[in-house]
């Protein structure tokens, strides 16, 4: 309907309709991966290729923001993996990051083993998450954010649960957010 000559002078609604359609599917999208009981599909793959395939992507979104990423993959075994989830997860995480910090702030993605664990961790140099708000992490809708749905970290505890995983959240001077699988 906007391309039509007749509707020219309306073009913009049209293209506004169209961003938050867009933005309603995602949010919709979102909240239904959160309910679907579906078994989650792994395969045994290296967390680091997950890393490396989706770094050029999170280097984009951080430079256009004038911020910094470092990735320091470490030595880790394969483990039993979803492709789509674990980058899922990773682009929630970071997108977090990056919009806690201010600009020239630095994202660090590190990969290592712990003990007998495998330790993905995101850590930035953003505001931290003050202690009364902690405990509603991860709950569906929980955001502060004006532009938010506060779906992302709800989506994240359910991925790390479909992986054995666990989410831990460090905050005080400084925000890191480790997934251990
Ligand atoms: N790295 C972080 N630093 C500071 N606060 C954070 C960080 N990650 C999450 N938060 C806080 O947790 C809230 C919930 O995060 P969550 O990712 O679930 O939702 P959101 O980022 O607000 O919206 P979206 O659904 O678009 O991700 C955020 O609004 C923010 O207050
Ligand atoms: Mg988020």
């Amino acid at each position: 309907m906007g391309s039509r000559p007749g509707n020219a002078y309306q073009k913009s609604t049209f293209d506004l309709m169209i961003s938050e359609l867009d933005r309603a599917n995602g949010i919709i999208t979102e909240f239904l991966s959160l309910a679907q009981t579906k078994r989650t599909e792994l395969k045994s793959q290296n967390l680091n290729d997950i890393l490396n395939n989706l770094y050029p992507l999170l280097q984009a979104d951080t430079f256009t923001q004038n911020k910094q990423i470092c990735f320091i993959p470490g030595e880790i075994p394969y483990l039993e993996l979803n492709v789509n989830e674990i980058t899922q997860l990773v682009l929630n995480l970071t997108r977090n990051g990056l919009e806690a910090m201010p600009e020239r702030g630095c994202l660090n993605v590190k990969s290592y083993v712990e003990d007998i664990t495998v330790v993905l961790e995101i850590a930035d140099e953003g505001c931290g998450i003050p202690p009364e708000n902690l405990r509603l992490i991860g709950t569906p809708f929980f955001t502060t954010k004006d532009s938010g749905t506060g779906l992302g970290l709800a989506t994240c505890y359910n991925i790390a649960e479909s992986h054995n995983a666990k989410i831990d959240i460090d905050s005080s001077s400084m925000s890191i957010v480790n997934v251990d699988s």
